[in-house]
């Protein structure tokens, strides 16, 4: 397996990765019904494009596929900056994609209330956005791989905090196992309408959001 850097002219293909597995797979998009496994969905292409844009994402590249190099997990990290969600909150009006709009409404009105940069005093943050192992290739260790190359880069570009927001019982552990701690949680049963109803029906084992960070140290060393 190699590991490299994803520059923008790599975009269409990670968004080819991205449909065949994490739009249907991710619990929050699974429980919405966001799209099925290689549709497009263009609202989540877009988050996942702006990420992209930030030069501060990595993949797993199978070089021995079929003798062409296969993209076979991706992590996506952006840039945060204090302002951007409220921002992106407000923009989720326009969005007419209502699957889309129920997932990221929760992130981020859950990110504005347990608010990191309040806490933590920083100008920005490494934001851990999208972790997706193909699934034919998941279990071999390729996410952790990815969290930890993604520490490294957090580390080399100067950043002093890492949010990552896990929607799953995997990837929190994944974070966890990283040096991220949890700072925030909301219960999956209690983001309901106003009638009471469940409005993300995610299935089990996955029952809660967790905001995950991890503050980086001058001296600190990678793992
Ligand atoms: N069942 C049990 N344990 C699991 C599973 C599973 N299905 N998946 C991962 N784990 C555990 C592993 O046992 C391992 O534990 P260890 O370090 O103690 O050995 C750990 O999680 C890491 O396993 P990896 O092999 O590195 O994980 P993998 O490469 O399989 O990728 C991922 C995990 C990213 C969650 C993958 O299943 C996936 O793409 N799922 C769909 C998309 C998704 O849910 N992404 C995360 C959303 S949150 C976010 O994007 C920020």
């Amino acid at each position: 397996m190699e590991y490299q850097m994803i520059a923008p002219e790599h975009s269409e293909q990670v968004l080819e990765h991205l449909r065949r597995n994490f739009f249907a797979d991710e619990p929050l998009n699974k429980a919405a019904g966001l799209c099925q496994n290689g549709s497009s969905c263009p609202a989540l292409e877009a988050h996942c494009a702006e990420a992209i844009q930030h030069r501060m994402s990595v993949m797993a590249v199978d070089a021995k596929e079929k003798g062409a190099c296969k993209i076979v997990g991706v992590v996506l990290n952006g840039i945060l900056k204090p302002g951007d969600t409220a921002k992106a909150l407000s923009k989720l009006d326009c969005n007419d994609d209502a699957d889309f709009r129920k997932i990221f409404d929760l992130l981020h009105r859950h990110n504005l209330k347990h608010n990191l940069f309040e806490h933590f005093d920083v100008d920005c943050m490494f934001d851990v956005r999208i972790l997706s192992v193909d699934s034919c290739y998941r279990g071999q260790g390729i996410a952790n791989e990815l969290v930890k190359r993604s520490v490294a880069v957090a580390r080399k570009n100067g950043f002093r905090l890492l949010k990552a927001d896990a929607t799953g019982i995997f990837s929190q552990k994944i974070f966890r196992s990283h040096g991220f701690e949890v700072f925030s949680e909301q219960p999956y049963i209690k983001y309901t309408d106003e009638d009471g109803k469940v409005i993300l029906p995610v299935e089990a084992p996955h029952i809660k959001l967790q905001q995950l960070y991890k503050a980086i140290c001058a001296g600190d060393q990678d793992e």
